[in-house]
């Protein structure tokens, strides 16, 4: 994909459903007696994958106009799959149908593409045995083999603060006799919680602890998904590093764990405005409004990771164009994800110019230089593609992203509503 340098940034956007909600929307679905229907549900690929693992699983969905039925006749037990389960390139299916199928009556093995077969899944296994769970792993990673048992419950400490791993467990305990307790490091995305309330079940939050009894039968659900504050990033921070621009996201979920990353921005001079406009439903709503700032680096610590772990490649970018030192410490999740996100930023923002220097845990980014046109890599990760994407409408000269069709993953419209926001 070539990138021209843009004037300004300018629109109104309405972007697909959030794909953490969409995930857990289609599992708890299929999990749940009854017809449950999903409204807005992200089309994305990652997406994609959770609902063609629980098709192979039995699960039957319907796809109309304005939304998605699953119907779940019985007790609808999912089915031993034909065949290994393929992932593709989302942690999310893979660690979260780990938690689902670790209860039930046979066994399956779990896989997916290049990167998400070099993914960490101890942390997730290890827990889950902890409850009785008979997994493998393949030096840790995919492809995972499940041979389903019964499960008891357990008080469990996650190695890392992760959302999949708490989600995981959280599936597993719907399913285990007795009580389950969850001791998270630092409070994450709390999205399976609320699902879990949204369908019918019990649990108990206090600070970073959960208690939640099993076995617990859920009941079918209306899901309203509302647009994605992760895809949303790309284009507030293009609106505040180019001049002139104003963007305004209507319809986004505007849960506190999911927008951390808006107070980041403002602390770094970003003009945003956000409004709540509903809280139907399991999850608040509402408009972003961004406009042109004057950004400056700030320190990013490790007790505000979580909240931002998918917004930091986007706030490099933001940090690049901005005055000063923007330094981000204890983020070593990056080095896991899609790709080792903080190599890939360092080298695909390094190689346009910008002041950037990788940490073990972390980077800085010294504000002010220029940035120009050259190639730069995704590195297969969506985030990344989008990010450098969007530093290139800030940059002098053409840039050219190799592998910008890994936006897919998550935002498949990427590129169409870039090129309505920008002025050339
Ligand atoms: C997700 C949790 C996060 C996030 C991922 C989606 C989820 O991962 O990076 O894109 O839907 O639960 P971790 O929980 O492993 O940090």
């Amino acid at each position: 994909m070539e990138i021209r340098p843009a004037r300004s940034f300018r629109g109104t956007f309405n972007l697909p459903g959030d794909k953490s909600i969409t995930h857990r929307a289609f599992l708890f679905g299929a999990l749940s007696r009854g017809i449950t229907t999903i409204e807005g549900a992200s089309g994305g690929d990652d997406c994609t994958s959770t609902r063609r693992c629980l098709a192979a699983l039995g699960v039957r969905f319907e796809t109309l106009p304005d939304g998605v039925i699953i119907r779940v006749h019985g007790d609808g037990s999912l089915r031993s799959p034909a065949g290994p389960l393929d992932c593709g390139n989302s942690g999310t299916t893979l660690r979260l149908l780990m938690g689902v199928l670790a209860g039930l009556p046979f066994d399956t093995e779990l896989s997916g593409d290049e990167s998400l077969n070099r993914r960490p899944m101890e942390r997730v296994a290890a827990p889950l045995r902890q409850m009785g769970a008979r997994i493998e792993t393949s030096s840790g990673r995919p492809p995972v083999r499940v041979f389903g048992t019964t499960l008891r419950g357990a008080s469990v400490t996650p190695e890392a603060a992760s959302a999949q791993i708490k989600s995981a467990v959280l599936l597993a305990a719907l399913r285990a006799e007795g009580r389950t307790t969850i001791h998270e490091p630092l409070a994450t995305r709390d999205h399976t919680e609320r699902m879990i309330r949204l369908f019918g079940g019990q649990l108990r939050q206090q600070d970073t602890s959960i208690e939640i009894d099993g076995p617990q039968a859920l009941s079918a659900a209306h899901v309203r998904i509302p647009g994605d504050p992760s895809s949303a990033a790309p284009f507030i921070v293009a609106a505040l590093i180019l001049p002139d621009s104003e963007v305004i996201i209507e319809d986004v979920l505007l849960n506190p764990h999911r927008v951390r990353y808006l107070d980041v921005l403002r602390q770094m001079g970003g003009r945003i405005g956000t409004e709540i406009t509903s809280t139907s439903g399991a999850e608040p709503s509402g408009r972003i409004v961004a406009r042109t700032s004057e950004l400056r680096g700030i320190m990013i610590g490790p007790s505000e990771i979580p909240a931002i772990v998918d917004e930091l490649p986007i706030l490099a970018v933001a940090g690049a164009f901005g005055q000063g030192r923007l330094e981000v410490r204890g983020a070593t999740e990056l080095r896991v994800k899609e790709s080792d996100r903080i190599k890939a930023m360092v080298e695909g923002l390094g190689a346009m110019g910008a002041r950037i220097s990788e940490l073990d845990d972390g980077f800085t980014v010294e504000g002010g230089a220029s940035l120009r046109g050259v190639a730069v890599r995704s590195q297969g990760d969506h985030r990344i593609a989008m990010s450098l994407s969007i530093a290139a409408l800030g940059a002098v000269g053409a840039t050219e992203v190799e592998g910008a069709e890994v936006v897919s993953i998550s935002l498949p419209g990427f590129f169409r509503e870039m090129e309505r926001g920008a002025a050339w």
